[in-house]
């Protein structure tokens, strides 16, 4: 029996997602909405697609969480996008009630599931989803770190006339404005970067990859990217479902790794058939260590702006 993959939310993300997860074949796909008919329309045209494709996995839309019973991943993209000035975290409250409502729903329909949480402010969201769903830590894991990441390694990859494929390079830390690119080991066929480009060059590419999210928002004006945070969805499914073990940024709920406790931060991790198979530890200079202390404590405002939010008639 094919694997089941159920990708909640059927806007930019979620759909495109859908679509890469489709074109795998190796698994059927459930992808839910609040908008009717919408998920249902485009699961349907996706599934026409299939006989030219070659594929012959089921997809199906849904407005309700029956048919995803059962389900070996879930990914939530449900909620809210950024608009041109917002930051991820204007998102929190919004996005908090609506990940909390998708979450149970899932693990109440596939208690065995892995969730990979997508809706921002990312970590904020994946604490959300461990707290409603009550499962173990192993199995909620946030997209961030991949994205993150890659957009480093593209500006990296342009600066020097080299292949993407050739740029290794890591992007931890919380997904905003705080994250942390591991300068140091980043390296271009083995050669660190410090030997390839000049320090104003490589602070110039950290800061854009910073403000990544924001170029493309400035861009599109009516929402945020979503083909590269798809791809990078798709790597994480392709490592659970096939059992890969890849090693991966992905925010994990730290329980004291790295020197942060109770917080989903972005670190490597292995990720296979059970989740989070090992949270990675690798070793960071003072300053990594430091900017990801910064990280964690920026995440960890934004917890406890959820924790303390005030009745909802309280709010203005
Ligand atoms: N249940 C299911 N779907 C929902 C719910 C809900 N309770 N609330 C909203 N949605 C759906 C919307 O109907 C919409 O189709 O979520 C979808 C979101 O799609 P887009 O607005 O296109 O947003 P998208 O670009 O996909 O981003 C989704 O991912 O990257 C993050 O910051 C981004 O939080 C945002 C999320």
């Amino acid at each position: 029996m094919r694997k089941k993959i159920t990708v909640v939310g059927a806007g930019n993300v979620g759909a495109t997602t859908a679509q890469r997860l489709f074109e795998r074949g190796y698994a059927d796909v459930v992808l839910v909405d609040i908008v009717e008919g919408m998920p249902q329309g485009k699961a349907l045209d996706l599934l026409e697609s299939g006989p030219v494709l070659g594929t012959d996995s089921m997809i199906s839309g849904s407005n309700s969480y029956e048919e995803t019973a059962g389900s070996d991943v879930a990914v939530i993209t449900a909620g809210i996008a950024r608009r041109p000035g917002m930051s991820r975290d204007d998102l929190l409250f919004t996005n908090m009630d609506i990940v909390g409502g998708v979450a149970e729903q899932i693990a109440r329909h596939s208690p065995d599931t892995i969730i990979i949480v997508v809706s921002n402010p990312l970590d904020a969201m994946a604490q959300q989803t461990l707290k409603v769903t009550g499962l173990p830590r192993e199995r909620v894991v946030g997209m961030a770190g991949i994205l993150d990441t890659a957009r480093f390694r593209t500006f990296l990859a342009q600066e020097l006339g080299v292949s993407v494929e050739d740029v290794q390079a890591y992007v931890l830390g919380g997904h905003g404005d705080t994250m942390v690119p591991l300068v140091a080991s980043t390296n271009v066929g083995g050669i660190p970067i410090g030997r390839l480009l000049a320090q104003d060059a490589v602070d110039r590419i950290v800061q854009r990859t910073r403000d990544g999210g924001a170029e493309i928002v400035g861009l599109l004006k009516t929402g945020s990217a979503f083909y590269a945070p798809s791809a990078a969805v798709a790597q994480m499914v392709d490592s659970i479902i096939l059992d890969k073990k890849r090693i991966l940024p992905c925010a994990a709920y730290l329980q004291g790794e790295y020197g942060v406790d109770g917080l989903f931060i972005g670190v490597p991790v292995r990720l296979g058939e059970s989740g989070i198979e090992e949270i990675i530890q690798v070793d960071l200079s003072d300053d990594e260590q430091a900017a990801l202390n910064n990280s964690a404590a920026a995440v960890k405002e934004l917890v406890e702006v959820m924790a303390n939010r005030p009745p909802a008639a309280e709010q203005a």
